[in-house]
């Protein structure tokens, strides 16, 4: 991919597809549920298309008319054998999701993965699984493929602090609950996005927080419910860093999900000097939404962690895009898991900002950036993970010249318009 530098902003008003995580969400429980639901702007990517293709191969008739899915749910005992073994892709969702399912079921299921997927710790939902009484095996007891079969009783519940701050993993260990006997707490020291407690409840599920610990009463089925996807914020965070960064930007993103366990990115780049609102504000299926408007600003350095990072994980690869041109020193800790993303993505954003010119050193937990005057063009690697491409492409935005982006077709995996989007703003 080429991409030649803007030097007249971005203006006008864009949407952005509906939000990955709530989307695998929407798939999976509307399949385990009781009765009909139909789902309205699910987003169309390679991910979501891999939960979709799990649940049609144990027999959910999942369909499309106009601007709809129709999910036909087929209880939490309906689902069949699948005839094949579960390619999970690329998608860390529908790996660690699934296995919370799949670990309930009366047969046997195998799921694998891509090359990155195939390196990505899966000991991280095999063990609390095991503990709740599922016959879960890994390669390595660590890696996919994973082998499930059934287990000899029905599941235990669990009282467990987690080990690692994981939405994926609270997320299979809730799902799994579904097909335990009791009640289910999870401990959760660091914040994670809260999608699939919001959706459960929303779908009839008897699910609470107190503090930090999320409470699980298994004994609520699920029931089909009709849901709208809100646009996702990290897909919406490439634009908004490029609003903020390129002068003469006026840019409105509508109907985005502003769940506040998502929102990091907003609070971040306003703390370091950005211009960001959000208007219209309304709750559809139990998820805020709004519309958020981004300015051209200058940005300061920050230094961020603890509970920050888990409201912006995803969003670091672009972060360090806006920390390497704001003023001062910009410090991110506690970020570790970055290194286990669909690539090491404290190394990978580095060495590729490195190529322009950036100041970046890597923390074995996060980096360090020390602001720079302008990013030089080069020939820059999306290592094919998808936020890394996109990350990458708002840099080559801002740098003056040509910057060429090899593997750039990753950006599927999430949001296969962004090439379309960006260009329509930027020329
Ligand atoms: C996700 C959770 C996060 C995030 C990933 C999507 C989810 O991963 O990075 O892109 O949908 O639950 P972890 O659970 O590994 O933190």
């Amino acid at each position: 991919m080429r991409i030649i530098g803007n030097n007249k902003g971005l203006k006008g008003e864009i949407t952005v597809p509906g939000d990955k995580s709530i989307s695998h969400r929407s798939i999976i429980i509307s399949s385990i549920s009781d009765g009909k639901s139909a789902i309205r702007n699910l987003l169309e990517s390679e991910d979501v298309q891999r939960t979709i293709e799990a649940f049609r191969n144990m027999g959910v008739s999942i369909t499309k008319a106009e601007d709809r899915y129709f999910v036909e749910g087929v209880g939490l005992y309906g689902l069949k054998k699948p005839d094949k073994v579960i390619d999970c892709g690329n998608s860390g969702t529908t790996a660690r999701l699934l296995c919370g399912v799949l670990a309930g079921q009366s047969f046997s299921s195998a799921l694998i993965g891509d090359q990155s997927l195939s390196k990505r710790p899966m000991d991280r939902v095999i063990i609390p699984l095991r503990n709740m009484g599922a016959k879960i095996e890994g390669r390595e007891n660590k890696y996919l493929p994973i082998y499930i079969s059934p287990a000899d009783n029905k599941l235990n519940s669990i009282d467990y602090e987690l080990p690692v701050a994981s939405a994926q993993v609270k997320s299979a260990l809730l799902l799994a609950t579904l097909y335990a006997q009791g009640s289910t707490s999870i401990i959760e020291n660091k914040v994670t996005r809260d999608h699939t407690e919001r959706m459960l409840e929303y779908f009839g599920c008897k699910i609470y927080k107190e503090g930090n610990v999320i409470c699980m009463d298994s004994n609520y089925p699920p029931s089909g419910r009709d849901l709208y996807v809100p646009g996702d914020i990290s897909s919406a965070s490439y634009f908004i860093v490029a609003a903020t960064l390129i002068e003469g930007s006026v840019l409105t993103i509508k109907n985005v999900g502003i769940n506040p366990t998502r929102t990091g990115i907003i609070s971040v780049l306003n703390s370091m000097g950005a211009d960001i609102s959000i208007t219209n504000y309304k709750e559809l299926n139990n998820e805020p939404i709004g519309d958020i408007h981004v300015r051209y600003s200058t940005l300061k350095g920050i230094t961020i962690g603890g509970n920050t990072i888990g409201r912006l994980i995803d969003e670091i690869p672009v972060l360090a895009v806006a920390a390497s041109l704001a003023q001062g020193i910009t410090v991110i800790r506690d970020a570790e898991e970055l290194r286990y993303k669909e690539s090491n993505r404290i190394s990978t954003i580095s060495s590729e900002l490195r190529k322009m010119g950036a100041n970046i050193r890597e923390l074995e937990d996060g980096l360090v950036i020390e602001g720079v005057k302008e990013l030089k063009p080069s020939k820059l690697d999306s290592h094919s993970d998808h936020r890394i491409a996109m990350a990458l492409s708002i840099a080559a935005l801002k740098a003056k010249g040509e910057s060429f982006i090899s593997g750039h077709e990753c950006v599927s995996i999430s949001y296969p318009d962004f090439y379309n989007t960006l260009y329509n703003l930027s020329y």
